[in-house]
């Protein structure tokens, strides 16, 4: 299943005119299951639906400049193509990859081949729970990870783009990116 979650029906790398095309365009994509945020496992992943996170997602977005587009799927090959697409575009990301997190190698070659910031996030704290979830494969090719502030994980990781792309507008050199990208 794929959807572009509350309006987000922006074409890839596009900006609504609305903008005046004066918006960054920032990809918040979600893997598998997270469709289902709202009545998944509460007690684990909160009470928003993803729909909710959209909303506060592109309304602190569009003040720290950026046009975002959420997307949720349940396909790996759909979320590699996004991530390709991404890279294509020099587009950054705010990436949730649900359970593909801690075993999906197609998705780090991905993940991999960014060209600009890519955070990984998650709603719970996966190192507080079951020993399969202690392994992410996205860690080490992201710019960097947060987890376990619920939906804040995501506000939190726009704020961290944001941040970072104003540290390289004033010069400073970028920092904790390995991978050398921007
Ligand atoms: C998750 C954590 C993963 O372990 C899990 O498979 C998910 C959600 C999170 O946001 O906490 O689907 O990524």
């Amino acid at each position: 299943m794929t959807s572009d979650v509350g309006g987000g029906s922006n074409p890839p790398g596009g900006e609504r005119a609305a903008t005046g095309g004066s918006l960054t365009p920032l990809w918040v994509l979600n893997g598998p299951n997270l469709s289902r945020l709202g009545s998944r496992e509460p007690d684990v992943y909160g009470v928003l639906t993803l729909a909710d996170i959209a909303t506060s997602c592109r309304t602190l977005g569009a003040e720290l400049g950026f046009e975002v587009d959420l997307r949720q799927t349940d396909s790996e090959a759909e979320l590699v193509g996004w991530l390709h697409a991404a890279a294509d575009g020099r587009i950054p990301v705010v990436l949730n990859p649900a359970a593909f997190t801690h075993y999906s190698y197609a998705l780090r070659d991905a993940c991999a081949q960014r060209t600009a910031d890519l955070i990984e996030v998650h709603l719970s704290n996966p190192a507080a729970r079951e020993e399969f979830r202690h392994t992410s494969v996205i860690a080490g090719v992201a710019t960097g990870t947060i987890a376990g502030f619920g939906a804040e994980s995501y506000l939190l990781a726009i704020r961290a783009i944001a941040g970072r792309r104003s540290d390289q507008t004033a010069g400073a050199p970028a920092s904790a990116d390995p991978g050398g990208h921007s």
